[in-house]
């Protein structure tokens, strides 16, 4: 079997354009949205992912009142966010989102090793291990200030901290979100305060200073943005980071034989739910961060959907 740079449901492909024109025919998307949005919290719950039960406890746990303490009333949201994502009409910035994102990213880590006989519990710690061994593997300088992009509610970023944190105390970890919402359940989590700092802003301009950071990382993030967004990400995570530093990407492989085969019900629903699929297949990564000054770039295929791609500043 040739292996292909892209799956034939992303881009221009005839394939790709049939799927495109189902999902703008409205009556059949929103029926679509909805059967989807079933079968994922039932098939969570099924694998004991307590889906339900954690959204009506955040729902009722009060922590709305926070997000004004949170929010950086400077900031502005670009178009490109203020679209429908994963099947919520506002996208990142509503309470459903926030709420549903940490059991959705339970399954989603559940859905890489499906056939194997994983807990939910198991399944996320492989995740973030096998990304936190790429890392070890290929940064070889000390990593002390650590900054996670798009750090929704937090997964990511306790994770990563963790890891570092077991290694060196002194670890000061920052994560940095453009949506209030995810990030007051993000500090709702941080429940012993092991974050530095969560920030409201957009990747693109953070207004942090210049080489502050040893290590930026950018975790299930591009897939949501378009082309020039990422780009304007990596020049501000170059900026971002001190000599020596790194930034690690990981996301979904475009070369992975489980995203190429992907099941045709799966990619239609999966790009009808993330609007910039056809640009993020599609886009040459490690040519756009070669572009802003990485060198030494490394892609390495960390689980069978993911690949870990990391660059250096020189
Ligand atoms: C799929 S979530 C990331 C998940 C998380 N990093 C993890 O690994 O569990 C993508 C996040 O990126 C954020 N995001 C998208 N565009 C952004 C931007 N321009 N600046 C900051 N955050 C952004 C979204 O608000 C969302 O919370």
């Amino acid at each position: 079997m040739t292996l292909q740079s892209k799956p034939a449901w992303a881009g221009d492909d005839f394939l790709s354009r049939c799927v495109n024109l189902l999902i703008q025919t409205k009556p059949i998307y929103a029926v679509m949205k909805q059967q989807a949005r079933q079968v994922l919290i039932k098939t969570a719950e099924q694998n004991g992912i307590p889906w339900r039960k954690q959204v009506e406890e955040l729902m009722n746990s009060g922590i709305q009142q926070q997000a004004a303490t949170l929010t950086n009333q400077t900031v502005s949201y670009p178009n490109y966010y203020q679209v429908p994502f994963h099947a919520y009409d506002q996208g990142n910035l509503c309470w459903e989102a926030a709420f549903e994102a940490e059991p959705a990213t339970y399954a989603m880590a559940l859905r890489v090793w499906k056939d194997e006989p994983l807990t939910w519990e198991a399944a996320q710690d492989r995740l973030r291990g096998s990304f936190h061994q790429v890392l070890t593997q290929q940064i070889q300088a000390p990593v002390k200030d650590i900054l996670d992009i798009g750090c929704s509610v937090g997964i990511s970023t306790l994770a990563l901290h963790r890891f570092y944190a077991d290694q060196n105390a002194s670890v000061c970890t920052v994560g940095l979100d453009l949506s209030p919402y995810m990030l007051t359940v993000a500090q709702h989590r941080d429940r012993n305060r092991e974050i530095s700092q969560w920030i409201h802003g957009n990747a693109e301009a953070t207004g942090l200073r210049d080489r502050s950071f040893d290590l930026v990382t950018i975790q299930f993030v591009l897939h949501e943005l378009p082309r020039q967004a990422a780009i304007a990400i990596f020049q501000e995570a170059f900026r971002l980071l001190r000599s020596g530093g790194s930034c690690a990407i990981v996301d979904n492989n475009p070369k992975s034989p489980v995203i190429q085969n992907l099941p045709p019900v799966l990619f239609t629903l999966m790009k009808s739910t993330e609007p910039w699929s056809d640009d993020y297949y599609t886009f040459n990564v490690e040519e756009a961060m070669q572009s802003v000054g990485f060198e030494q770039i490394s892609t390495v295929a960390s689980d069978p959907r993911h690949r870990t791609i990391i660059g250096r500043k020189p």
